[in-house]
Protein backbone atom coordinates (compact mmCIF):
# COMPACT_ATOMS: atom_id res chain seq x y z
CA UNK A 1 0.00 0.00 0.00
CA UNK A 2 1.32 3.30 -0.94
CA UNK A 3 0.09 4.59 1.84
CA UNK A 4 1.95 2.74 4.44
CA UNK A 5 4.59 3.03 2.56
CA UNK A 6 4.50 7.25 2.99
CA UNK A 7 3.12 6.51 5.96
CA UNK A 8 5.71 5.18 7.88
CA UNK A 9 8.62 6.84 6.59
CA UNK A 10 6.86 10.14 7.22
CA UNK A 11 6.66 8.23 10.80
CA UNK A 12 10.19 8.06 11.28
CA UNK A 13 11.44 11.21 10.05
CA UNK A 14 8.32 13.01 12.11
CA UNK A 15 10.61 11.48 15.34
CA UNK A 16 14.12 12.74 13.89
CA UNK A 17 12.77 16.42 12.74
CA UNK A 18 10.24 16.72 15.27
CA UNK A 19 7.74 17.78 13.04
CA UNK A 20 4.27 16.52 12.83
CA UNK A 21 3.56 13.85 10.18
CA UNK A 22 1.08 14.94 8.17
CA UNK A 23 3.41 18.10 7.32
CA UNK A 24 6.18 15.74 6.03
CA UNK A 25 3.42 13.17 3.22
CA UNK A 26 3.58 15.32 0.40
CA UNK A 27 7.13 15.92 0.65
CA UNK A 28 7.52 12.08 0.00
CA UNK A 29 7.42 10.84 -3.11
CA UNK A 30 7.68 8.05 -5.31
CA UNK A 31 10.73 8.22 -7.38
CA UNK A 32 10.01 7.91 -11.27
CA UNK A 33 11.04 4.95 -13.00
CA UNK A 34 13.16 6.89 -16.09
CA UNK A 35 14.53 9.05 -13.03
CA UNK A 36 15.04 6.21 -11.28
CA UNK A 37 18.81 7.00 -8.70
CA UNK A 38 19.84 3.17 -7.78
CA UNK A 39 17.14 1.08 -7.04
CA UNK A 40 14.97 3.47 -4.36
CA UNK A 41 11.46 3.80 -3.98
CA UNK A 42 10.63 7.06 -2.30
CA UNK A 43 12.30 10.56 -1.46
CA UNK A 44 12.11 13.18 0.77
CA UNK A 45 12.74 16.37 -0.96
CA UNK A 46 14.00 18.70 1.50
CA UNK A 47 13.68 21.36 -0.97
CA UNK A 48 9.93 21.30 -0.45
CA UNK A 49 10.35 20.79 3.32
CA UNK A 50 11.93 24.10 3.25
CA UNK A 51 8.80 25.44 1.69
CA UNK A 52 6.98 24.44 4.62
CA UNK A 53 9.04 24.66 7.60
CA UNK A 54 11.80 26.98 6.65
CA UNK A 55 12.48 27.58 10.66
CA UNK A 56 13.58 24.10 11.37
CA UNK A 57 16.10 23.34 8.19
CA UNK A 58 18.99 25.62 7.27
CA UNK A 59 19.64 26.08 3.27
CA UNK A 60 22.54 24.39 2.30
CA UNK A 61 20.27 21.43 1.43
CA UNK A 62 22.89 18.88 0.65
CA UNK A 63 24.78 18.58 3.89
CA UNK A 64 21.31 18.92 5.08
CA UNK A 65 20.56 15.37 3.52
CA UNK A 66 23.41 13.86 4.43
CA UNK A 67 22.72 14.61 8.38
CA UNK A 68 19.43 13.90 8.20
CA UNK A 69 19.85 10.51 6.53
CA UNK A 70 22.58 9.99 9.34
CA UNK A 71 20.10 10.08 12.02
CA UNK A 72 17.62 7.47 10.16
CA UNK A 73 17.41 3.93 10.38
CA UNK A 74 16.81 1.08 8.20
CA UNK A 75 13.54 -1.05 9.89
CA UNK A 76 10.79 -3.17 8.17
CA UNK A 77 9.67 -1.44 5.77
CA UNK A 78 12.65 0.51 4.70
CA UNK A 79 15.60 -1.67 3.65
CA UNK A 80 18.30 1.18 2.61
CA UNK A 81 18.62 5.01 3.46
CA UNK A 82 20.93 6.70 0.71
CA UNK A 83 20.85 10.48 -0.63
CA UNK A 84 20.84 12.30 -3.74
CA UNK A 85 21.14 15.96 -4.86
CA UNK A 86 19.23 17.42 -1.85
CA UNK A 87 17.27 14.49 -1.19
CA UNK A 88 16.93 11.22 1.10
CA UNK A 89 16.59 8.43 -0.21
CA UNK A 90 14.66 5.25 0.50
CA UNK A 91 14.39 1.28 -0.46
CA UNK A 92 11.65 -0.43 0.72
CA UNK A 93 11.58 -3.83 1.43
CA UNK A 94 11.64 -5.80 -1.67
CA UNK A 95 8.80 -8.79 -0.80
CA UNK A 96 6.90 -6.28 1.03
CA UNK A 97 6.99 -4.23 -1.74
CA UNK A 98 5.20 -6.56 -4.14
CA UNK A 99 3.17 -8.17 -1.56
CA UNK A 100 1.71 -4.19 -0.60
CA UNK A 101 1.47 -3.04 -3.90
CA UNK A 102 -0.43 -5.83 -5.78
CA UNK A 103 -2.62 -6.35 -2.66
CA UNK A 104 -3.40 -2.80 -2.65
CA UNK A 105 -4.04 -2.37 -6.49
CA UNK A 106 -6.59 -5.75 -6.62
CA UNK A 107 -8.42 -4.73 -3.74
CA UNK A 108 -8.89 -1.16 -4.16
CA UNK A 109 -9.37 -1.97 -8.04
CA UNK A 110 -10.72 1.52 -9.56
CA UNK A 111 -10.48 3.10 -6.20
CA UNK A 112 -6.39 2.37 -6.44
CA UNK A 113 -4.82 5.72 -5.48
CA UNK A 114 -7.75 7.49 -4.38
CA UNK A 115 -7.72 6.20 -1.26
CA UNK A 116 -4.59 7.55 -0.74
CA UNK A 117 -3.60 9.77 2.25
CA UNK A 118 -2.83 12.47 -0.38
CA UNK A 119 -6.23 12.87 -0.89
CA UNK A 120 -6.91 12.80 3.22
CA UNK A 121 -8.92 15.35 4.70
CA UNK A 122 -10.53 15.78 1.57
CA UNK A 123 -14.61 16.63 1.92
CA UNK A 124 -17.23 15.89 -0.35
CA UNK A 125 -17.76 19.11 -2.73
CA UNK A 126 -20.63 20.15 -4.51
CA UNK A 127 -19.08 20.34 -7.96
CA UNK A 128 -20.74 21.64 -11.05
CA UNK A 129 -19.06 21.39 -14.58
CA UNK A 130 -20.41 23.02 -17.35
CA UNK A 131 -19.18 21.77 -21.03
CA UNK A 132 -19.49 20.64 -24.43
CA UNK A 133 -22.25 23.54 -25.05
CA UNK A 134 -22.91 23.46 -28.97
CA UNK A 135 -25.07 25.84 -30.43
CA UNK A 136 -28.51 24.72 -31.79
CA UNK A 137 -28.79 24.88 -35.73
CA UNK A 138 -24.63 26.21 -36.10
CA UNK A 139 -21.28 24.90 -36.68
CA UNK A 140 -20.47 22.46 -33.72
CA UNK A 141 -17.10 23.01 -33.94
CA UNK A 142 -13.27 21.71 -32.94
CA UNK A 143 -13.46 24.11 -29.58
CA UNK A 144 -16.76 22.00 -28.64
CA UNK A 145 -15.48 19.02 -29.29
CA UNK A 146 -12.58 19.45 -26.90
CA UNK A 147 -14.98 21.57 -24.31
CA UNK A 148 -16.78 18.23 -24.46
CA UNK A 149 -13.86 15.92 -23.19
CA UNK A 150 -12.22 17.96 -21.19
CA UNK A 151 -15.28 18.36 -19.32
CA UNK A 152 -15.89 15.31 -18.99
CA UNK A 153 -12.29 14.21 -17.64
CA UNK A 154 -12.50 16.74 -15.42
CA UNK A 155 -16.54 15.49 -13.83
CA UNK A 156 -14.66 11.78 -14.13
CA UNK A 157 -11.90 13.06 -11.96
CA UNK A 158 -14.20 15.53 -9.32
CA UNK A 159 -16.51 12.09 -9.34
CA UNK A 160 -13.61 9.78 -8.48
CA UNK A 161 -12.25 11.63 -5.97
CA UNK A 162 -15.64 11.87 -3.96
CA UNK A 163 -17.30 14.85 -4.88
CA UNK A 164 -20.80 15.42 -6.15
CA UNK A 165 -21.06 16.74 -9.43
CA UNK A 166 -23.52 18.07 -11.54
CA UNK A 167 -22.91 17.73 -15.57
CA UNK A 168 -24.52 20.58 -17.57
CA UNK A 169 -24.74 21.63 -21.15
CA UNK A 170 -25.25 24.90 -22.01
CA UNK A 171 -27.18 25.29 -25.25
CA UNK A 172 -26.46 28.35 -27.25
CA UNK A 173 -30.20 27.83 -28.02
CA UNK A 174 -31.51 31.45 -28.28
CA UNK A 175 -30.44 34.42 -30.20
CA UNK A 176 -31.24 35.86 -33.93
CA UNK A 177 -30.35 32.22 -35.54
CA UNK A 178 -33.68 31.12 -34.29
CA UNK A 179 -35.74 34.18 -36.16
CA UNK A 180 -33.66 33.03 -39.42
CA UNK A 181 -34.53 29.15 -38.46
CA UNK A 182 -38.02 30.49 -37.80
CA UNK A 183 -38.69 32.04 -41.35
CA UNK A 184 -36.40 29.73 -43.19
CA UNK A 185 -37.77 27.04 -41.60
CA UNK A 186 -41.31 28.51 -43.65
CA UNK A 187 -39.81 29.38 -46.71
CA UNK A 188 -37.69 26.23 -47.63
CA UNK A 189 -37.94 23.47 -44.26
CA UNK A 190 -39.16 19.70 -44.59
CA UNK A 191 -40.74 18.61 -41.78
CA UNK A 192 -39.39 14.86 -42.76
CA UNK A 193 -36.20 16.00 -43.17
CA UNK A 194 -36.55 17.73 -39.64
CA UNK A 195 -37.37 14.43 -38.19
CA UNK A 196 -34.71 12.20 -39.67
CA UNK A 197 -31.80 14.40 -39.27
CA UNK A 198 -32.55 17.41 -37.17
CA UNK A 199 -28.93 18.69 -36.69
CA UNK A 200 -28.29 18.56 -40.42
CA UNK A 201 -31.52 20.04 -41.44
CA UNK A 202 -31.38 23.04 -39.13
CA UNK A 203 -28.11 23.36 -40.17
CA UNK A 204 -28.73 23.91 -43.90
CA UNK A 205 -31.77 25.66 -43.42
CA UNK A 206 -29.36 28.01 -41.38
CA UNK A 207 -27.11 28.66 -44.06
CA UNK A 208 -29.76 29.01 -46.52
CA UNK A 209 -31.83 31.39 -44.67
CA UNK A 210 -28.71 33.41 -43.92
CA UNK A 211 -27.89 33.61 -47.36
CA UNK A 212 -31.06 34.87 -48.35
CA UNK A 213 -31.46 37.32 -46.15
CA UNK A 214 -28.63 38.65 -47.44
CA UNK A 215 -29.98 39.14 -51.05
CA UNK A 216 -33.23 39.62 -49.51
CA UNK A 217 -34.50 42.42 -47.48
CA UNK A 218 -37.89 41.20 -46.94
CA UNK A 219 -36.52 37.66 -45.49
CA UNK A 220 -34.10 39.94 -43.50
CA UNK A 221 -36.90 41.79 -41.49
CA UNK A 222 -38.96 38.70 -41.23
CA UNK A 223 -36.32 36.75 -39.65
CA UNK A 224 -36.12 40.12 -37.26
CA UNK A 225 -39.65 40.35 -36.74
CA UNK A 226 -39.65 37.06 -35.87
CA UNK A 227 -37.06 36.37 -33.14
CA UNK A 228 -38.79 39.39 -31.93
CA UNK A 229 -41.93 37.26 -31.60
CA UNK A 230 -40.00 34.70 -29.70
CA UNK A 231 -38.67 37.59 -27.36
CA UNK A 232 -41.69 38.63 -26.64
CA UNK A 233 -42.74 35.06 -25.75
CA UNK A 234 -45.59 34.34 -29.34
CA UNK A 235 -46.98 30.69 -28.39
CA UNK A 236 -46.56 29.75 -32.04
CA UNK A 237 -43.23 30.66 -32.42
CA UNK A 238 -42.16 29.35 -29.17
CA UNK A 239 -43.66 25.85 -30.41
CA UNK A 240 -41.24 25.67 -33.28
CA UNK A 241 -38.53 26.69 -31.53
CA UNK A 242 -38.98 24.27 -28.88
CA UNK A 243 -39.48 21.34 -31.18
CA UNK A 244 -36.20 22.38 -32.91
CA UNK A 245 -34.57 22.60 -29.38
CA UNK A 246 -36.01 19.27 -28.03
CA UNK A 247 -35.10 17.72 -31.87
CA UNK A 248 -31.68 18.73 -31.20
CA UNK A 249 -31.16 17.44 -27.50
CA UNK A 250 -32.42 13.99 -28.46
CA UNK A 251 -29.77 13.98 -31.40
CA UNK A 252 -26.86 14.98 -29.06
CA UNK A 253 -28.11 12.82 -26.47
CA UNK A 254 -28.06 9.78 -29.08
CA UNK A 255 -23.99 10.94 -30.11
CA UNK A 256 -22.75 11.72 -26.86
CA UNK A 257 -23.89 8.17 -26.06
CA UNK A 258 -21.56 7.02 -28.80
CA UNK A 259 -18.39 9.11 -26.52
CA UNK A 260 -19.95 7.87 -23.58
CA UNK A 261 -20.83 10.99 -22.14
CA UNK A 262 -23.61 11.94 -20.34
CA UNK A 263 -25.15 15.02 -18.84
CA UNK A 264 -27.15 15.80 -15.54
CA UNK A 265 -28.95 19.38 -17.32
CA UNK A 266 -29.37 20.22 -20.46
CA UNK A 267 -29.95 23.89 -20.10
CA UNK A 268 -28.84 26.91 -22.43
CA UNK A 269 -29.46 30.33 -22.73
CA UNK A 270 -33.15 30.09 -23.33
CA UNK A 271 -33.70 29.42 -19.63
CA UNK A 272 -32.59 33.06 -19.04
CA UNK A 273 -34.43 35.37 -20.92
CA UNK A 274 -36.96 36.38 -18.33
CA UNK A 275 -33.92 36.10 -15.38
CA UNK A 276 -32.15 38.27 -17.45
CA UNK A 277 -34.37 40.73 -17.12
CA UNK A 278 -34.40 40.39 -13.29
CA UNK A 279 -30.80 40.60 -13.22
CA UNK A 280 -31.00 43.72 -15.12
CA UNK A 281 -32.96 45.06 -12.16
CA UNK A 282 -30.80 43.81 -9.43
CA UNK A 283 -28.29 45.78 -11.01
CA UNK A 284 -29.91 49.22 -11.78
CA UNK A 285 -31.48 49.29 -7.96
CA UNK A 286 -27.84 48.59 -6.83
CA UNK A 287 -26.86 51.93 -9.09
CA UNK A 288 -24.58 49.86 -10.74
CA UNK A 289 -26.37 49.75 -15.03
CA UNK A 290 -25.30 52.44 -16.41
CA UNK A 291 -27.49 53.82 -19.77
CA UNK A 292 -25.50 54.61 -22.49
CA UNK A 293 -25.49 57.47 -25.34
CA UNK A 294 -26.61 54.80 -27.32
CA UNK A 295 -29.49 53.60 -25.38
CA UNK A 296 -27.69 50.22 -24.11
CA UNK A 297 -26.56 49.29 -20.70
CA UNK A 298 -23.40 48.82 -18.89
CA UNK A 299 -21.45 47.72 -16.45
CA UNK A 300 -18.49 49.41 -15.01
CA UNK A 301 -16.32 46.85 -13.90
CA UNK A 302 -13.62 49.07 -12.60
CA UNK A 303 -15.90 50.73 -10.00
CA UNK A 304 -13.70 54.08 -11.56
CA UNK A 305 -15.48 54.95 -14.75
CA UNK A 306 -13.04 53.84 -16.38
CA UNK A 307 -14.35 53.23 -19.96
CA UNK A 308 -12.32 50.65 -21.01
CA UNK A 309 -13.53 47.95 -18.31
CA UNK A 310 -16.81 47.81 -19.18
CA UNK A 311 -18.80 45.15 -20.00
CA UNK A 312 -22.26 45.96 -21.85
CA UNK A 313 -25.56 43.57 -20.52
CA UNK A 314 -28.45 44.99 -22.52
CA UNK A 315 -29.30 46.03 -25.82
CA UNK A 316 -31.20 49.13 -26.62
CA UNK A 317 -34.37 47.55 -27.78
CA UNK A 318 -34.15 45.88 -23.73
CA UNK A 319 -32.94 42.51 -24.73
CA UNK A 320 -30.26 40.62 -22.97
CA UNK A 321 -26.86 39.56 -23.92
CA UNK A 322 -24.20 36.69 -23.46
CA UNK A 323 -23.42 38.13 -20.90
CA UNK A 324 -26.24 38.85 -18.80
CA UNK A 325 -27.71 35.20 -19.54
CA UNK A 326 -24.34 34.15 -18.00
CA UNK A 327 -25.57 36.26 -15.03
CA UNK A 328 -28.69 35.15 -14.58
CA UNK A 329 -27.59 31.16 -15.10
CA UNK A 330 -24.84 31.35 -12.43
CA UNK A 331 -27.21 33.17 -10.12
CA UNK A 332 -29.97 30.43 -10.84
CA UNK A 333 -27.71 27.31 -10.61
CA UNK A 334 -26.29 28.76 -6.97
CA UNK A 335 -30.01 28.91 -5.89
CA UNK A 336 -30.37 25.52 -7.15
CA UNK A 337 -27.28 23.54 -6.42
CA UNK A 338 -25.55 25.53 -3.80
CA UNK A 339 -22.41 24.53 -5.04
CA UNK A 340 -18.55 24.98 -4.11
CA UNK A 341 -17.44 25.38 -6.89
CA UNK A 342 -18.37 25.74 -10.69
CA UNK A 343 -15.78 25.23 -13.97
CA UNK A 344 -16.79 26.36 -17.38
CA UNK A 345 -14.92 24.76 -20.09
CA UNK A 346 -14.40 26.55 -22.70
CA UNK A 347 -12.14 27.51 -25.48
CA UNK A 348 -9.46 30.70 -24.53
CA UNK A 349 -10.85 32.99 -26.40
CA UNK A 350 -13.82 33.20 -23.68
CA UNK A 351 -11.44 34.14 -21.41
CA UNK A 352 -12.38 37.83 -21.24
CA UNK A 353 -15.82 37.43 -20.90
CA UNK A 354 -15.99 34.75 -17.94
CA UNK A 355 -13.40 37.18 -16.14
CA UNK A 356 -15.86 40.00 -16.71
CA UNK A 357 -18.94 37.62 -15.55
CA UNK A 358 -17.25 36.99 -12.54
CA UNK A 359 -16.12 40.23 -11.50
CA UNK A 360 -19.88 41.54 -12.30
CA UNK A 361 -21.10 38.69 -9.68
CA UNK A 362 -18.63 39.93 -7.22
CA UNK A 363 -19.68 43.34 -7.68
CA UNK A 364 -23.24 42.80 -7.34
CA UNK A 365 -22.42 41.29 -3.74
CA UNK A 366 -22.04 37.67 -4.54
CA UNK A 367 -18.71 36.09 -2.69
CA UNK A 368 -19.50 32.89 -4.11
CA UNK A 369 -18.22 34.62 -7.36
CA UNK A 370 -15.18 33.45 -5.69
CA UNK A 371 -16.15 29.97 -6.58
CA UNK A 372 -16.42 30.03 -10.37
CA UNK A 373 -13.59 29.26 -12.30
CA UNK A 374 -12.75 29.23 -15.69
CA UNK A 375 -10.84 26.17 -17.35
CA UNK A 376 -9.41 27.71 -20.82
CA UNK A 377 -7.94 25.67 -23.37
CA UNK A 378 -6.11 26.41 -26.76
CA UNK A 379 -7.69 26.27 -30.32
CA UNK A 380 -6.78 23.19 -32.67
CA UNK A 381 -6.68 24.22 -36.22
CA UNK A 382 -6.85 21.92 -39.50
CA UNK A 383 -9.08 19.17 -38.48
CA UNK A 384 -10.66 17.95 -41.08
CA UNK A 385 -13.05 15.37 -42.49
CA UNK A 386 -13.81 13.53 -45.33
CA UNK A 387 -17.03 15.95 -45.65
CA UNK A 388 -14.46 18.55 -45.58
CA UNK A 389 -14.37 20.91 -42.10
CA UNK A 390 -15.91 19.95 -38.98
CA UNK A 391 -19.72 20.69 -38.78
CA UNK A 392 -21.01 18.03 -36.58
CA UNK A 393 -20.06 15.99 -33.55
CA UNK A 394 -21.50 12.48 -35.34
CA UNK A 395 -18.76 13.56 -38.48
CA UNK A 396 -15.42 13.44 -36.06
CA UNK A 397 -16.90 10.09 -35.01
CA UNK A 398 -17.32 8.60 -37.87
CA UNK A 399 -13.93 9.78 -39.44
CA UNK A 400 -12.45 7.91 -36.24
CA UNK A 401 -14.58 4.99 -36.96
CA UNK A 402 -13.69 4.67 -40.75
CA UNK A 403 -9.99 5.51 -40.11
CA UNK A 404 -9.78 2.70 -37.65
CA UNK A 405 -11.35 0.59 -39.17
CA UNK A 406 -9.04 1.04 -42.22
CA UNK A 407 -6.19 0.74 -39.88
CA UNK A 408 -7.94 -2.29 -38.01
CA UNK A 409 -8.25 -4.60 -41.98
CA UNK A 410 -4.31 -4.82 -41.66
CA UNK A 411 -4.39 -6.74 -38.80
CA UNK A 412 -5.57 -10.35 -39.20
CA UNK A 413 -7.32 -10.74 -35.64
CA UNK A 414 -9.80 -7.77 -36.58
CA UNK A 415 -11.75 -10.49 -38.31
CA UNK A 416 -12.44 -12.77 -35.27
CA UNK A 417 -14.15 -9.15 -33.74
CA UNK A 418 -17.60 -9.29 -33.02
CA UNK A 419 -18.35 -5.67 -33.20
CA UNK A 420 -15.61 -4.21 -35.26
CA UNK A 421 -17.45 -0.83 -35.72
CA UNK A 422 -17.53 -0.60 -31.81
CA UNK A 423 -13.64 -1.47 -31.08
CA UNK A 424 -12.61 0.33 -34.10
CA UNK A 425 -14.57 3.52 -32.30
CA UNK A 426 -13.36 3.42 -28.91
CA UNK A 427 -10.24 2.80 -30.06
CA UNK A 428 -9.90 5.95 -32.40
CA UNK A 429 -11.13 7.92 -29.94
CA UNK A 430 -8.66 6.78 -27.37
CA UNK A 431 -6.52 8.49 -29.95
CA UNK A 432 -8.14 10.89 -30.37
CA UNK A 433 -8.40 11.79 -26.57
CA UNK A 434 -4.86 11.22 -26.03
CA UNK A 435 -3.26 13.40 -28.64
CA UNK A 436 -5.62 16.49 -27.05
CA UNK A 437 -4.60 15.44 -23.75
CA UNK A 438 -0.70 14.76 -24.40
CA UNK A 439 0.00 18.66 -23.72
CA UNK A 440 -1.14 21.39 -21.51
CA UNK A 441 -4.87 22.39 -22.35
CA UNK A 442 -4.05 25.97 -22.97
CA UNK A 443 -1.66 24.95 -25.99
CA UNK A 444 -2.44 25.73 -29.44
CA UNK A 445 -1.93 22.62 -31.97
CA UNK A 446 -2.51 21.74 -35.29
CA UNK A 447 -4.28 18.50 -36.18
CA UNK A 448 -3.65 16.11 -37.91
CA UNK A 449 -5.12 12.49 -38.52
CA UNK A 450 -1.60 11.01 -39.24
CA UNK A 451 -0.59 12.13 -35.74
CA UNK A 452 -3.70 11.05 -34.10
CA UNK A 453 -3.50 6.97 -35.19
CA UNK A 454 0.86 6.49 -35.64
CA UNK A 455 0.70 3.03 -35.23
CA UNK A 456 4.37 3.31 -33.45
CA UNK A 457 4.61 5.73 -30.46
CA UNK A 458 2.53 7.23 -27.53
CA UNK A 459 -0.79 6.94 -28.48
CA UNK A 460 -4.36 5.98 -27.73
CA UNK A 461 -4.26 3.23 -29.86
CA UNK A 462 -1.10 1.72 -28.27
CA UNK A 463 -3.04 2.01 -24.41
CA UNK A 464 -5.85 -0.06 -25.63
CA UNK A 465 -3.58 -2.34 -27.48
CA UNK A 466 -1.80 -2.89 -23.95
CA UNK A 467 -5.38 -3.12 -22.56
CA UNK A 468 -6.51 -6.08 -24.83
CA UNK A 469 -3.03 -7.57 -24.60
CA UNK A 470 -3.31 -8.04 -20.67
CA UNK A 471 -6.77 -9.28 -21.11
CA UNK A 472 -6.16 -12.01 -23.40
CA UNK A 473 -3.23 -13.06 -21.19
CA UNK A 474 -5.48 -13.45 -18.16
CA UNK A 475 -8.26 -15.33 -20.64
CA UNK A 476 -5.58 -17.04 -21.32
CA UNK A 477 -3.76 -18.36 -18.04
CA UNK A 478 -6.61 -16.50 -15.20
CA UNK A 479 -5.50 -13.61 -13.03
CA UNK A 480 -2.46 -15.69 -11.20
CA UNK A 481 -2.58 -15.76 -6.95
CA UNK A 482 -0.04 -14.46 -4.31
CA UNK A 483 0.91 -16.07 -1.54
CA UNK A 484 3.64 -15.67 0.78
CA UNK A 485 5.65 -18.07 -0.44
CA UNK A 486 5.26 -16.43 -4.01
CA UNK A 487 6.01 -12.61 -2.94
CA UNK A 488 9.46 -13.38 -3.19
CA UNK A 489 9.62 -15.24 -6.80
CA UNK A 490 9.22 -11.26 -8.47
CA UNK A 491 12.63 -9.97 -8.75
CA UNK A 492 13.59 -9.02 -12.17
CA UNK A 493 14.57 -5.30 -12.45
CA UNK A 494 11.01 -5.02 -14.93
CA UNK A 495 8.64 -6.03 -12.26
CA UNK A 496 9.84 -3.94 -9.79
CA UNK A 497 10.20 -1.15 -12.06
CA UNK A 498 6.54 -1.98 -12.52
CA UNK A 499 5.52 -2.09 -8.58
CA UNK A 500 7.84 1.37 -8.66
CA UNK A 501 5.35 2.69 -10.98
CA UNK A 502 2.61 1.56 -9.76
CA UNK A 503 3.31 3.44 -6.33
CA UNK A 504 3.13 6.58 -7.99
CA UNK A 505 -0.46 6.46 -9.40
CA UNK A 506 -1.47 8.77 -6.32
CA UNK A 507 0.52 11.52 -6.83
CA UNK A 508 -0.22 11.52 -10.66
CA UNK A 509 -4.07 11.62 -9.50
CA UNK A 510 -3.35 13.94 -6.43
CA UNK A 511 -1.39 16.60 -9.25
CA UNK A 512 -4.27 16.25 -12.35
CA UNK A 513 -6.58 16.94 -9.52
CA UNK A 514 -4.64 20.18 -8.44
CA UNK A 515 -4.06 21.68 -11.85
CA UNK A 516 -7.12 19.95 -13.48
CA UNK A 517 -4.40 18.86 -16.00
CA UNK A 518 -4.94 15.07 -18.07
CA UNK A 519 -1.29 15.19 -19.11
CA UNK A 520 0.05 13.56 -15.68
CA UNK A 521 -2.19 10.66 -15.77
CA UNK A 522 -1.26 10.49 -20.08
CA UNK A 523 2.01 10.22 -19.53
CA UNK A 524 2.00 8.16 -16.20
CA UNK A 525 -0.41 5.64 -18.54
CA UNK A 526 1.93 5.48 -21.91
CA UNK A 527 4.61 4.93 -19.54
CA UNK A 528 3.36 1.98 -17.78
CA UNK A 529 2.54 0.10 -21.16
CA UNK A 530 5.74 1.38 -21.91
CA UNK A 531 6.85 -1.13 -18.96
CA UNK A 532 4.53 -3.77 -19.37
CA UNK A 533 5.24 -4.45 -23.15
CA UNK A 534 8.79 -5.24 -22.07
CA UNK A 535 7.62 -7.27 -18.81
CA UNK A 536 5.00 -8.79 -21.43
CA UNK A 537 8.30 -10.02 -23.68
CA UNK A 538 10.58 -10.52 -21.11
CA UNK A 539 8.54 -12.22 -17.93
CA UNK A 540 7.19 -15.83 -19.35
CA UNK A 541 4.24 -17.01 -18.07
CA UNK A 542 4.27 -20.38 -20.18
CA UNK A 543 6.71 -22.98 -18.87
CA UNK A 544 7.49 -21.24 -15.47
CA UNK A 545 6.93 -23.00 -12.26
CA UNK A 546 3.33 -22.12 -11.15
CA UNK A 547 4.31 -20.03 -7.97
CA UNK A 548 6.52 -17.76 -10.73
CA UNK A 549 3.61 -17.78 -13.57
CA UNK A 550 0.93 -17.51 -10.14
CA UNK A 551 2.96 -14.00 -9.36
CA UNK A 552 3.64 -12.56 -12.79
CA UNK A 553 -0.05 -12.95 -14.11
CA UNK A 554 -1.08 -11.32 -10.76
CA UNK A 555 1.09 -8.34 -11.88
CA UNK A 556 -0.35 -8.60 -14.99
CA UNK A 557 -3.47 -7.86 -13.50
CA UNK A 558 -2.50 -5.00 -11.58
CA UNK A 559 -1.15 -3.46 -14.70
CA UNK A 560 -4.44 -3.76 -16.48
CA UNK A 561 -6.69 -2.46 -13.52
CA UNK A 562 -4.89 0.86 -12.81
CA UNK A 563 -4.55 1.27 -16.77
CA UNK A 564 -7.99 0.44 -17.22
CA UNK A 565 -8.99 3.07 -13.99
CA UNK A 566 -6.51 5.71 -15.93
CA UNK A 567 -8.33 5.45 -19.39
CA UNK A 568 -11.85 5.62 -17.99
CA UNK A 569 -10.70 8.82 -15.93
CA UNK A 570 -9.34 9.99 -19.01
CA UNK A 571 -13.12 9.27 -20.73
CA UNK A 572 -11.95 6.48 -22.75
CA UNK A 573 -13.60 2.64 -22.76
CA UNK A 574 -10.82 0.41 -22.62
CA UNK A 575 -11.48 -2.51 -25.22
CA UNK A 576 -10.57 -6.15 -24.12
CA UNK A 577 -10.17 -7.19 -27.47
CA UNK A 578 -8.79 -5.09 -31.21
N1 LIG B 1 -22.41 28.19 -26.66
C1 LIG B 1 -21.19 28.89 -26.40
C2 LIG B 1 -20.29 28.85 -27.64
O1 LIG B 1 -20.45 28.02 -28.46
C3 LIG B 1 -20.42 28.31 -25.24
C4 LIG B 1 -21.09 28.47 -23.91
C5 LIG B 1 -20.13 28.52 -22.79
N2 LIG B 1 -20.76 28.64 -21.52
C6 LIG B 1 -21.25 29.71 -20.98
N3 LIG B 1 -21.82 29.63 -19.82
N4 LIG B 1 -21.16 30.89 -21.56
O2 LIG B 1 -19.40 29.67 -27.75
Amino acid sequence: MACTFRRSIAAQLSRVLDLPPENLIKSISAIPVSRKEGVADFQLSLESLLENNNDHLRPDIHDQATRLAAKLKCDTVVSEISTGHGTVNFKVNRELLTKTVLKQVLEDDSQYGLKSELFCGLSQKKVVVEFSSPNVAKKFHVGHLRSTIIGNFIANLKEALGHQVTRINYLGDWGMQFGLLGTGFQLFGYEEKLQSNPLQHLFDVYVQANKEAADDKNVAASAQEYFQRLELGDAQALSLWQRFRDLSIEEYIRIYKRLGIHFDEYSGESFYREKSQEVLKSLNSKGLLQKTMKGTAVVDLSGEGDPSSVCTVMRSDGTSLYATRDLAAAIDRMDKYNFDTMIYVTDKGQRKHFQQVFQMLKIMGYDWAERCQHVPFGVVQGMKTRRGAVTFLEDVLNEIQFRMLQNMAAIKTTKELEDPQETAERVGLAALIIQDFRGLLLSDYQFSWDRVFQSRGDTGVFLQYTHARLHSLEETFGSGFLNDSNTACLKEPQSISILQHLLRFDEVLYRSSQDLQPRHIVTYLLTLSHLAAVAHKTLQIKGSPPEVAGVRLHLFKAVRSVLNSGMKLLGITPVSRM
